[in-house]
C-alpha cells in the first residue's frame, strides 16, 4: 500500500446520477474492501462481481437515496448514501438518513469521510431537512469517533443490533438538527 503524502492529495466529493465503468468498478473494489474489513453494507461475504454491480446499479434507480461519492486525486475512495423518506410519509419528510458510510483502508485519514458528512448535510439543507440520522455497530469506533466529533448526538443503543457468525452486536443510534 503506497502513502501518499498529504500535499499531493486532492479531495473532492460528489453525486452520482450515472455512473462511469472507471467509476463502477471502483465502487465494487471498494465494497469488496468494505466487507473483508467488517463494515460491508450489511454483507458479511464478499459476493460475486456481478452481484455488486448490479446492487451499484440499482442504487441509482432508487429515488430515495443520493450516492456520495469521495474521490481522492480523481478516484472514487469512499461513498455514502443519504437516504430522504419517501413522499407519503408526511411525518419524517424533514429528516434525512445518513447510511453505509464508508472510506477505503488506503484513503483514510485524508478528511474524505469528513468532507462527505459535510456534503450530506448541504445537500440535506437544500432539500428542507431538518435533522440526519444514523446508526453505528458498537465496534466501528472511528465512525462514532467521526460523528461525535461533528456533533451528533447518541440517543439509544440497540443490544441486538445485528448478529456476525452468531453473535450478537450492540447498535447505537444518533441524530443531529441541522
Ligand atoms: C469511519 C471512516 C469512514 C473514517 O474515514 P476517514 O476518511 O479516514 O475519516 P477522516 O479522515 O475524514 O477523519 C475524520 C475524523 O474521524 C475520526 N477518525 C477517523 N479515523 C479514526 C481512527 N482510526 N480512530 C479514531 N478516530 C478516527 C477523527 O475524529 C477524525 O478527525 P481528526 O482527523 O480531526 O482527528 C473510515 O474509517 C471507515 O470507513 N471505517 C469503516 C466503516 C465505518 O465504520 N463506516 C461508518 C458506518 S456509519
Amino acid at each position: 500500500m503506497t502513502i501518499l503524502p498529504k500535499e499531493k492529495t486532492n479531495i473532492s466529493v460528489d453525486s452520482l446520477e450515472t455512473i462511469s465503468n472507471t467509476d463502477l468498478a471502483d465502487l465494487c473494489y471498494n465494497t469488496e474492501q468494505a466487507i473483508k474489513a467488517g463494515g460491508g453494507f450489511g454483507w458479511i461475504t464478499v459476493p460475486p462481481r456481478e452481484v455488486l454491480k448490479k446492487y451499484w446499479n440499482g442504487m441509482l434507480l432508487v429515488n430515495t437515496n443520493t450516492l456520495i461519492v469521495g474521490r481522492l486525486n480523481g478516484d472514487i475512495a469512499g461513498s455514502l448514501q443519504l437516504y430522504f423518506y419517501p413522499p407519503n410519509n408526511e411525518a419524517q419528510k424533514t429528516i434525512a438518513k445518513i447510511q453505509s458510510h464508508f472510506v477505503v483502508p488506503w484513503a483514510r485519514g485524508y478528511g474524505l469521510a469528513k468532507t462527505m458528512i459535510d456534503y450530506a448535510i448541504v445537500k440535506s439543507k437544500e432539500n428542507n431537512k431538518q435533522s440526519i440520522q444514523l446508526d453505528i455497530r458498537e465496534t466501528q469506533t472511528a465512525a462514532i469517533k467521526l460523528f461525535e466529533s461533528k456533533g451528533f448526538i447518541k440517543w439509544g443503543e440497540n443490544p441486538a443490533y445485528a448478529f456476525v457468525n452468531g453473535n450478537s452486536i450492540k447498535g447505537y443510534y444518533y441524530y443531529k438538527n441541522i
